[in-house]
């Protein structure tokens, strides 16, 4: 038993972060981009509860995820429930639940927080906030070019450059093909072979190359050179002419063309990028960052026409793409892109010289917010000067301290902390005046948690 005179610690949860306000406001700062930029591509948004019924992910998504990730218990009702380790389920279960009342495509971002029981280091965390983005309901390659081209838009508003990042795309239909049929694998070992490829990235040569060998045998050659084709041409070079692996090639081919005819050329061929989730059907794409002190991917999204099989609905043919907050927001600072100013507490400082104008201040102040000022009131008693600090200490653009002076001729001497500069205006001229200043210096939203 807990000794119920112990001290608690103010830590968080291993893995989870605690957002004081500086934090939040850099949160809802990347939130802001997120949203904005699913809104202009005309995407609406949805929301889901945290918990699931763990069902929703056995044998439907990662075996990793399900079996060491997940955060699974017993509720009263002896039910097994899942903290959501990704969003995807969710949505299709969504999805699912309406099919036949919903008007396709139908494009819907959601921006939850995310469960994964992972060892936590840069880049990796237990909880997580994720955009996904997902078009439902496009069986062709514009599925593919208007998802990829969203999350490119995304990286232009957080003001990242082109040559920063890149985007890695592979082909799931080509990998399975490859595995099940030139190298004759299925089941347990296909997938281990797959996870293999995944890897291939964060291992030593020979240590890949031998775990290879014990997996394939003397099959391990043919998997090397195409794994080690420098370019998409190279690796097509190396494969059979055969009518399924044409059209999976044609596909890639015609994507390339798509975002190229959009100016986003910063596109990869990668065939070792494999993506954890069974449930991918076509296409897959990363994005990552080059500079190596973010090696963890920043997107993660692919094709995935068949996730609806497991209710008990037709098929959507599906894309859609998952973006943490946890590795952008590392790339914002690894680049200095965070923006400088955040959004502050209040517009105004409020305060009366003494008790007997707290009535007045009251009313101004309610009337002020009343016309979409943000007011903060300070009812001490202190001395003008720390008032002004305390204002200034939090950052609060503008004071004003009322006294009689203030009330009976009714101007109201309005400071500027960082000009030092006073404008006397009548009280029905102060929103209108800081309205003014707020949108000239806003250079971003004023969101908050
Ligand atoms: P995912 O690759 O597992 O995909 O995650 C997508 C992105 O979420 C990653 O690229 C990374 O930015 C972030 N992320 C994932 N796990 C963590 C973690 N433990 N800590 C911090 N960030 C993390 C999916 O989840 C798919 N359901 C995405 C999707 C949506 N596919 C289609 N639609």
């Amino acid at each position: 038993m807990t000794d119920p005179k112990k001290k608690l610690s103010t830590e968080a949860y291993k893995g989870v972060r605690d957002f004081y306000p500086a934090d939040c406001a850099i949160e809802q700062y990347i939130f802001g981009v997120w949203k904005e930029t699913c809104k202009k591509f005309g995407y609406e948004e949805y929301m889901a509860s945290i918990l699931e019924p763990a069902d929703l992910y056995r044998g439907k998504t990662s075996e990793e995820i399900v079996n060491e990730q997940t955060y699974t218990f017993t509720d009263r009702g002896d039910r097994e429930v899942t903290l959501r380790p990704e969003m995807t389920p969710t949505v299709a279960r969504l999805i699912a639940g309406k099919r036949k009342t919903l008007f396709f495509p139908v494009r819907w971002f959601s921006t939850p927080n995310l469960f994964r029981y992972e060892r936590p280091q840069r880049g990796r965390l237990r909880e997580h906030y994720q955009l996904n983005a997902d078009i439902f309901g496009l069986p062709g390659i514009e599925a593919e070019t208007e998802i990829i081209s969203l999350a490119y838009e995304i990286m232009r508003g957080f003001g990242i450059k082109d040559s920063n990042f890149e985007i890695r795309i592979n082909s799931r239909k080509v990998m399975n093909y490859i595995i099940g049929t030139l190298l004759g694998q299925s089941g347990e070992q296909a997938r281990k072979t797959a996870q293999l490829i995944d890897r291939r990235s964060k291992m030593e040569k020979e240590v890949f190359e031998k775990a290879l060998s014990e997996l394939l045998g003397e099959k391990d050659a043919l998997l090397l050179t195409l794994l080690n084709s420098k370019n998409f041409e190279e690796f097509v070079s190396h494969l059979p002419e055969e009518k399924e692996l044409s059209e999976s090639f044609a596909e890639i081919k015609a994507l390339l063309g798509a975002l190229n005819a959009l100016g986003i050329t910063n596109i990869v061929f990668d065939q070792t990028l494999m993506r954890g989730f069974d449930y991918y059907t076509g296409i897959v794409f990363e994005v990552f960052d080059k500079n190596p002190a973010n090696p963890r991917s920043l997107f993660g999204g692919g094709r995935y026409d068949d996730l609806l099989d497991m209710f008990a609905v037709e098929k959507v043919p599906t894309v859609g793409f998952g973006m943490g907050d946890v590795t952008i927001r590392d790339v914002l600072e690894t680049y200095d892109l965070l923006p400088k100013n955040l959004p502050t507490a209040a517009d105004l400082y409020l305060s009366a010289m003494d008790k007997e104008w707290t009535g007045y201040v009251n009313d101004l102040a309610q009337s002020l917010r009343r016309a979409g000022v943000r007011v903060v009131v300070d009812y001490s008693e202190g001395k003008v000067g720390t008032k002004v600090k305390n204002a200034d200490r939090a950052k609060i653009p503008f004071v004003a301290i009322i006294g009689e002076q203030e009330k009976t001729s009714g101007q109201i001497k309005v400071k500027n902390l960082s000009l030092g500069k006073e404008t006397a205006l009548a009280e029905d001229k102060i929103a209108e005046f800081l309205i003014k200043y707020q949108s000239a210096n806003e250079d971003q939203s004023t969101n908050t948690c």
